[in-house]
């Protein structure tokens, strides 16, 4: 099939070198010129495991080619998948200003009977609205992605579901036929329904990310172990262990943004989202938490203390800084006049010092902050660190660190909720 993909960020990247990797021709239209000149020389823009090498694959067998001009992208599909950036308005709705250009632009310009494809995640009523606006011409639907970063390439090719919202029968069977070599539940629905699963999926995982962290809280109140209440509610398979473990909060670009938009839909539907509001403002909290420990730690104050920092990423597995609840942590403990130094093996934080390594970074601190779930911080030697620290404190905001290893190096430790 001839495809379209506008966007290569996180989600166009995938779902373009994906759907290439099946076979289909796919184009891809870009804005940023550099962008297109990297993607095109094999390089993806963006981190992500297994995704250069399959960009590269299907740059030699030819079934993607890359385009800054978006009409050009267009030519002979049969769908279009829009996948730009929905980033959070300043009042909490999606701010769909970009995709709003790109119809601009492209309107008049559409293949007749072709599929266009929200990919991005768009409010409830997106699709509804656009199929207006385009008028019947052409058929409007939702693929609401569920990639995580780190794993996207995977999540891909073996996703738990496809989801996929259309109002026209042989437009959802040309979407059906496009994932055909992908063995996946399908949910084949009406648009507003593909659309609401998309915001649905990451309140409830945002919830139970909630949740997890408020045990843990209550554990540190009464003197339980976090670990062993959530083994002990885990074996029941109606609640199960995933996805619940303790941290600074959750974040990235899909969360914080998504949890957000969701309760300012509901209120603009009538109904107020009560629950998801307690969500986002317990998750706000819980990285404040972390830096009272870490405060705790120095002694009442940051001013002048040197504080090593282990991860800036919002999770293990990426370069991406936004809302990450590392970098809010190490901001606010550089604006308090700590002494921050980070390791992070693949992001960057401007303005502040990085260290090539965990141990380089651990040098010389005070207080040791792990902010993000790198697996490698679990096999650093906690011998080799209490040699080059300072201090003695330990803060493991990600529970990734054994705490009779640090206790035995002789070091202090203090976990989330154990
Ligand atoms: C998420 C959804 O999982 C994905 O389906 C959607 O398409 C985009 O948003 P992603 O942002 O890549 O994906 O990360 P995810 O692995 O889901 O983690 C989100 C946040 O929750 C991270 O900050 C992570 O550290 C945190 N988290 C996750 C926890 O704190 N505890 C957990 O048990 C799981």
């Amino acid at each position: 099939m001839n495809v379209t993909v506008i966007g290569a960020g996180y989600v166009g990247m995938v779902q373009a070198v994906g759907l290439a990797s099946l076979g289909h021709r796919v184009r891809l239209g870009e804005a940023n010129p550099d962008r297109v000149a990297m993607i095109q020389s094999g390089d993806s823009p963006i981190f992500e495991e297994g995704l250069s090498a399959l960009l590269r694959q299907v740059l030699e067998d030819g079934t993607l080619s890359v385009h800054s001009n978006n009409l050009d992208a267009l030519s002979e599909a049969d769908v279009i998948f829009v996948a730009l950036p929905t980033p959070s308005a300043p009042d909490g709705t999606a701010d769909l200003s970009a995709i709003g250009g790109l119809l601009a632009e492209i309107a008049a310009h559409l293949p007749d009977g072709v599929v266009l494809v929200f990919k991005s995640t768009v409010p409830v009523g997106t699709v509804a609205k656009t199929q207006r606006e385009l008028g019947d011409r052409v058929h409007v639907a939702s693929n609401p992605e569920f990639l995580r970063e780190g794993s996207a390439v995977s999540d891909f090719l073996h996703p738990d579901r496809i989801v996929i919202g259309v109002a026209d029968t042989d437009a959802g069977e040309k979407l059906r036929k496009l994932y055909d070599a992908i063995e996946a539940p399908l949910v084949m629905t009406d648009p507003a329904s593909a659309e609401l699963a998309k915001y649905a999926a990451n309140a409830y995982l945002a919830t139970r990310v909630t949740f997890g962290n408020a045990i843990a809280n209550l554990c540190e109140a009464v003197g339980a172990d976090v670990k062993d209440v959530l083994d002990g509610i885990g074996h029941d398979h109606r609640i199960g262990r995933h996805f619940m473990r303790p941290g600074p909060g959750f974040g990235g670009s899909c969360f914080p943004k998504d949890t957000q938009a969701l309760v300012k839909a509901a209120e603009q539907a009538g109904y107020d989202f009560t629950l998801l509001k307690s969500v986002i403002t317990e998750n706000e909290v819980q990285r404040s938490r972390v830096l009272d420990k870490v405060r705790t730690a120095a002694g009442g104050e940051l001013a002048g203390v040197p504080v090593a920092v282990w991860g800036a990423a919002y999770k293990g597995g990426t370069d991406d800084l936004r809302s990450s609840p590392a970098l809010w942590l190490i901001q606010r403990m550089d604006a308090e006049g700590a002494a921050v130094t980070v390791f992070d093996p693949a992001a960057t934080v401007d303005g502040i010092t990085m260290a090539g390594s965990p141990l380089e970074a651990a040098s010389g601190a005070a207080v040791l902050l792990v902010a993000t779930e790198w697996d490698m911080f679990s096999t650093v030697d906690m011998t080799d660190v209490a040699a080059v620290m300072d201090g003695q404190w330990v803060i493991d905001a990600r529970n990734m660190l054994d705490p009779a290893e640090v206790r035995a190096a002789g070091l202090r430790y203090r976990g989330i909720g154990r």
